[in-house]
């Protein structure tokens, strides 16, 4: 049964097994800012191989991929309107300097962190992060790490059609880092100041705009359930009017429930034809698309699907993250669909005795190129829980039998049940469950 998983159980698991670690712990860390360790490297790399299938199989149209810069001048984020729109507001405490947003708090009420009522005006603050480039000082050396990686396939729009010979309706998809001064970085990975964002723009014809935004509507719905994610936590939820980015004219948001409410994690948003529009006039570079047919120039209309591969993250590991009891002992386990799992089996032998029999077929199955653990150390059952707790589906245990039978005991991480399998037929077996 699935029990009372927090954000600090999260914290501590991603902590102790290496998922996911402070950003220069030794030196006291950095708000926001989180390296990930090997088996969050796995995790990610299953999330990015998955998004890009999702959104590359599509048969609606081609689909290419770009790789942007990080930085862009002053003028891409002025044309975007992140200079002028990008902002949170902010608020502080005179009495004890802490820094709020104002809109996560309730200034009616007094300080959460001193108990004084005793609010600076609200002020707006732009979460971009700028620097200068080279030696020169001024703006026009200014340049901003992005804030979303959306812009450079704006900026590439031309290009792109005309070496990837694509023709509307298609798609641009990215992934690549993003960076926002959030003023306060929270619940972990769900809110950070450098983070991963997976996006896909999609250029359609303004008439078609509406049916495309209900495609992909459905589309990444779609996908967070084929991550393996429940469906009864998910819900698509429009935005009301108010809520609507600068540049968009509807948006759909993807929730979750986590224990902290229900929350976003990825956008659908219908741009319009902002940004090509915004990218034109401040470039001053037509980028409009020619029509054969009517011998006439348009600049397209956008669907965008962006999510945070960090949040996703943290969504899976909420949604795997169960604690249960067997045969009496409590366990932690993570039940991650065996597709999205970092660690696909465990190869243990039951004791040193079996070490030379139990490598060779751990050796065998890194040969088919799927990431597999090999762990001796301790108990049989401690290793069993160590498995359980990173999210491998299955073990493999070659026993005192092992020898006389040609046989390992494959172990079920959801279930505990175990069965006998022949040594020559691991390999279909794994297959078989990664299917
Ligand atoms: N290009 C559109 C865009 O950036 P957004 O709603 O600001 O839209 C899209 O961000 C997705 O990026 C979010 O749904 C979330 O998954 C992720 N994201 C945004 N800000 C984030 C942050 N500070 N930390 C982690 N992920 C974030």
């Amino acid at each position: 049964m699935k029990q009372n998983v927090t954000l600090d159980k999260i914290v501590a698991l991603c902590k102790r097994r290496g998922f996911v670690y402070q950003s220069a712990d030794i030196y006291g860390g950095l708000n926001g800012i989180y390296d990930f360790g090997h088996l969050g490297f796995l995790l990610k790399n299953n999330i990015r191989k998955s998004w890009k299938k999702s959104v590359s199989n599509v048969n609606i149209g081609d689909v290419v991929f770009l790789e942007g810069a990080l930085l862009g001048p002053r003028a891409v984020w002025e044309a975007s309107g992140h200079v002028d729109c990008f902002h949170d507001p902010m608020v502080d405490c005179q009495n004890c300097k802490h820094r709020y947003r104002a809109d996560h708090i309730n200034l009616e009420k007094a300080c959460p962190n001193c108990g004084q009522k005793k609010w600076t005006e609200v002020r707006q603050f732009n979460m971009m992060f700028k620097t200068e480039l080279g030696a020169a000082a001024g703006s026009a050396a200014e340049a901003y790490l992005r804030p979303e990686t959306a812009q450079a396939i704006f900026t590439n729009f031309k290009n792109v059609m005309s070496t990837a010979r694509v023709k509307i309706p298609f798609g641009i998809a990215q992934i690549g880092k993003a960076f926002r001064n959030e003023i306060n970085p929270r619940q972990f990975l769900f809110r950070m100041r450098e983070f991963e964002q997976m996006e896909i723009e999609w250029f359609c014809r303004a008439q078609n705009s509406d049916n495309f935004f209900d495609f992909w509507q459905e589309n990444r719905l779609e996908f967070v359930k084929n991550l393996g994610i429940a469906a009864d936590k998910l819900r698509l939820r429009p935005h009301e009017k108010d809520e609507l980015a600068h540049y968009s004219t509807k948006c759909s948001d993807i929730e979750y429930e986590f224990p902290f409410g229900w929350q976003e994690v990825e956008g659908i948003a219908h741009r319009g034809n902002y940004d090509l529009t915004q990218h034109t006039k401040h470039a001053g570079k037509d980028l409009a698309v020619f029509d054969d047919a009517t011998k006439t120039s348009y600049i397209p209309d956008t669907i965008e699907c962006s999510v945070g591969v960090d949040r996703l993250f943290l969504t899976l590991l909420f949604d795997a993250y169960t604690e249960d009891v067997i045969d009496g002992e409590a366990r932690t386990v993570l039940k991650f669909s065996p597709n999205i799992a970092p660690i696909k089996a465990a190869v243990l032998p039951l004791t040193k005795k079996q070490l030379e029999q139990a490598e060779k077929i751990y050796k065998d199955l890194k040969k088919i190129n799927i990431n597999i653990m090999f762990d001796v150390s301790g108990s049989i059952g401690k290793r069993y829980r160590r498995q359980d707790e990173i999210g491998t589906p299955v073990c493999f245990t070659y026993d005192f039998e092992s020898n006389e039978d040609n046989m390992v005991t494959a172990r079920d991480r959801d279930t505990t049940k175990q069965k006998r399998i022949a040594i020559d037929k691991i390999a279909e077996y794994l297959c078989d469950k990664l299917k």
